[in-house]
């Protein structure tokens, strides 16, 4: 399958799903990389990988990356299959939304729906996880709708909050278990693996 990943920031997630690709274990190629931020350090990764970058949206112009008024005809060209936002901070376009259902995903770093939505990203989350005295977290992978984190659950990854954690080793934690998560979760896409309970649940099909 082709794949576009989306991404705003330091890009781990997107270079564990890329080496997943390219190494065996996920049968998909990323195909085209979309940022909102060209100096990042995933659109840094990307394009040492030689994998295209797509500003969006596009604020300036950036002359190595390619034009983006139209992000559906764009994808479309690149006949992605599957769009993996990983660290993406900007709101996807519904025009994007209608044009890929239930094929765009996001990881966010907290057990959904808790600590989720507008105002819950990066550091904030473990933050409020650690003042909230929960004793578990762990990252969601869902579907992606027209808002923030509450599109269907697919899957779920649970770790400890010790005691004296700092937001910084709850994020490490947790960030660790979203490189294997979206990795697995990727493998079964690709794989057809994800299927759909009677009551609209979306599950991982595991492999036989
Ligand atoms: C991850 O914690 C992810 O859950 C959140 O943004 C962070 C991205 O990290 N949505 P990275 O850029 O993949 O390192």
């Amino acid at each position: 399958k082709r794949l576009a990943v989306f991404v705003s920031g330091g890009g781990s997630n997107l270079r564990s799903i890329h080496q997943a690709c390219v190494e065996g274990p996920v049968n998909g190629d990323v195909v085209v990389l979309v940022t909102n931020k060209h100096a990042c350090g995933g659109a840094q990764y990307a394009a040492g990988k030689g994998i295209p970058v797509i500003l969006f949206p596009k604020t300036k112009d950036e002359p190595d990356c390619l034009p983006s008024d139209d992000l559906v005809k764009v994808l479309r060209e690149f006949e992605v299959d599957f769009i993996l936002l990983a660290g993406y901070l900007k709101l996807i376009p519904v025009e994007l939304i209608r044009a890929y259902p239930r094929s765009i995903f996001n990881i966010h770093p907290s057990l959904l729906p808790a600590f989720g939505g507008k105002g819950y990203y990066g550091m904030k989350v473990h933050k409020a996880v650690i003042a909230s005295g929960a004793r578990y977290s762990g990252p969601t992978i869902h579907f992606v709708d027209e808002h923030y984190d509450t599109g269907r659950i697919l899957a779920q990854r649970v770790v400890p909050v010790l005691a004296n954690d700092t937001a910084e080793e709850l994020a490490a934690r947790v960030l660790r278990e979203e490189h294997k998560l979206y990795v697995e979760v990727t493998a079964a896409l690709c794989e057809d693996r994800i299927v759909w309970r009677q009551d609209g649940v979306p599950l991982v099909r595991s492999k036989d």
